[in-house]
């Protein structure tokens, strides 16, 4: 396992849409491994292959999160598909190991089906609601290059620009 460096916005690479895994599995395992090790590194509660520059359909979920015990490994998610999004919607803080240290309000359906497959291939659906629910749609917008910066005004948007910009460098 190694933990590895998280692609940090703007890097374009962010915006990249995400290619499913289809039937290369061969390095889905280690993968998912090096995800796990690296968002427990930088205490996240989920993290997508694109935040470390693989462009592929892979996220996953810390397991309390994700309703299992918390010694368990994250809940791994390949070429998920979201079934169904509740109409009744909450708005909480969100936050991105791609945006350190930014919190932004958004409104998100409060349960959520999803269809995808584990580690091994199998094909499971899992439904979540709250914290997990968001966590899936979070994830899951990653895969389509959609970020916490999208859902601000052009405003806040600069100003997280600007705060990450000078993380960057250190100040
Ligand atoms: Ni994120």
């Amino acid at each position: 396992m190694a933990i590895l460096e998280i692609v940090k916005y703007p890097d374009p690479l962010l915006r990249e849409i995400c290619e499913p895994v289809g039937d290369n599995f061969e390095s889905i395992k280690k993968l998912v491994d090096d995800l796990a090790e690296t968002m427990y590194a930088n205490d996240g509660a989920g993290l997508a292959a694109i935040q470390v520059g693989i462009t592929k359909q892979v996220f996953i979920i810390d397991a309390e999160i994700a309703g299992h015990e918390p010694t368990e490994s994250p809940m791994a998610f390949i070429d998920p598909e979201i079934l169904w999004l509740d109409d009744e919607v909450e708005t909480s803080e969100e936050g991105c190991l791609s945006f350190p240290g930014i919190y932004v309000p958004i409104e998100r359906a409060y349960r959520c089906r999803v269809r995808a497959r584990d580690v091994s291939g199998e094909t499971f659906e899992a439904e979540g609601e709250g914290l997990f629910a968001r966590a899936i749609q979070h994830e899951n917008d990653h895969l389509n290059g959609k970020l916490l910066a999208d859902y601000v005004g052009r405003i806040k948007r600069k100003m997280i620009e600007r705060k990450l910009a000078r993380e960057a460098k250190g100040g």
